[in-house]
């Protein structure tokens, strides 16, 4: 098979990996792909989605692969699939689960999938007359993709008014913040399920739990991701047959029932109350950077499995894990999240590999035979490990061999996994 997959992150770096360690597939491309990807994928300079389809046809590619939300809500999977190409990823009808906060509050609403109490405005003087109203502190989001950056968490009342203006007049996010969702605040964990689904059967992937902010005890602003660790063990056999139960069964017969089935991964973003799971959010796509330590646990091939998603075939008998740990370190470039700085000389990664880590690349690039900072997030050290604390050890054992000025990064990965441990 030949295989390709959209985007050029540390999350598309671990799927060209681990589609490539399939004995079906022969050839992994990637568009745009990286100069750090090169180890596993060809990286392909196309801009344009016409561009893409075309590249797919003459290169006779069998599966195709979406990284990033942006290109699901384009509709490049409903080119794909009108051209009778295997795409892996929801169509645009059901990428706007991701899309569209409000698209997705309401289908959650109708269907009876916990989530926290909200309501959505278009009219700012409605919005601002009712967020006085609630109790603090009060969650406000922008209703469309806005790079993860459109929600705001307000403790006063005049902090949650300004953000509603803001949003609404100000146009912070763009066309993103004509309609706002204000909604309740959640108190509890955060975790994230993965799930691969075929349009009526889902199968959760292990939990994963991101770290959203810059720095150690979650403090300073959020950003694309600072680590991760799989499973999270917050998420109990328990509350993983209760997600599938009351979250991810649910919402995949609801998108088949509304007429656009689910076909892709689904990812729901958790929060874990007193009163059991919620949905945070869900994401039409892989996660970043969870993806980087629930790949390197999947025991089955993934081009099966995304096979048997295209072709609706999927079971469970498809979807095996190994035992054990991952942790994932990323590793950010001086200035980040408010910014980042490119060209600075990375080394230390074969070091870090002898160590037993493996290196996905999310922001560098090639110059002069050397890796360079490339963006904000620049490397991931992922580590396996039969124990949390084994796999947490080695990743930043792999962490202490890289180096380049200014390379930032956070202390306490995997921390509060380990805190659930010690308490059992
Ligand atoms: P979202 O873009 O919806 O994933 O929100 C970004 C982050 O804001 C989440 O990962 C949570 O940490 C936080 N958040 C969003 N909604 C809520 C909520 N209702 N209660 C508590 N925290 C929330
Ligand atoms: N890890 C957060 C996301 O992928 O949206």
């Amino acid at each position: 098979m030949k295989v390709l997959v959209i985007g050029s992150g540390g999350r598309e770096h671990a799927l060209c990996w681990k589609l490539a360690q399939s004995p079906l597939v022969e050839k992994v491309y990637a568009i745009p792909g990286s100069d750090g990807m090169r180890d596993v994928a060809s990286a392909v300079p196309v801009a344009s989605q016409e561009d893409i389809l075309d590249f797919a046809r003459l290169m006779q590619v069998d599966l195709t692969v979406a990284g990033p939300e942006t290109v699901l809500a384009e509709g490049l999977a409903d080119k794909f699939r009108d051209a009778g190409l295997a795409f892996f990823g929801p169509s645009q009808a059901a990428a706007r689960i991701e899309g569209s906060k409000g698209f997705a509050k309401e289908l959650m609403e109708k269907y009876h999938i916990p989530t926290a109490a909200y309501q959505t405005f278009t009219d700012e003087a409605e919005a601002v007359a009712y967020v006085k109203t609630q109790k603090l502190p009060v969650v406000i989001k922008a209703d469309g993709l806005a790079a993860g950056k459109g929600v705001v968490i307000a403790q006063t009342e005049e902090e949650a008014e300004a953000a509603v203006r803001e949003m609404m007049e100000g146009r912070a996010f763009g066309s993103a913040g004509t309609t706002v969702v204000i909604e309740e605040f959640m108190e509890g964990e955060e975790a994230s399920v993965l799930a691969f689904c075929d349009g009526k059967t889902i199968i959760p992937m292990i939990s994963s739990q991101d770290h959203k902010r810059i720095r150690d005890n979650d403090e300073g602003p959020n950003t694309g991701g600072m680590g991760a660790y799989a499973p999270a063990p917050v998420m109990t056999d328990e509350l993983m047959k209760t997600v599938r139960e009351t979250i991810l069964q649910p919402a995949c017969d609801a998108m088949a029932a509304e007429g656009y089935p689910f076909v892709g991964c689904l990812y729901a973003g958790l929060m874990i109350t007193a009163e059991g799971p919620k949905v945070v959010e869900f994401n039409c796509r892989f996660g970043d950077p969870e993806t980087e330590v629930v790949l390197p646990m999947l025991d089955s091939d993934l081009a099966e499995i995304m096979m048997h998603c295209v072709n609706g075939t999927l079971s469970e008998e498809d979807v095996r894990w190994k035992d054990g740990y991952a942790v994932d370190v990323v590793l950010a470039s001086e200035g980040y999240p408010a910014g980042h700085t490119d060209g600075d000389v990375i080394t230390g990664i074969e070091e870090a590999e002898k160590l037993g880590c493996h290196i996905f690349h999310a922001g560098t690039k090639k110059r002069s035979g050397s890796f360079v900072t490339n963006g904000g997030r620049v490397l991931n050290v992922v580590a396996r490990g039969a124990t949390l604390k084994e796999a947490r050890d080695k990743a930043y054992e792999g962490v202490s061999a890289i180096r380049w000025r200014g390379m930032q990064y956070r202390h306490d990965i995997a921390a509060k996994g380990l805190k659930h441990l010690e308490n059992k």
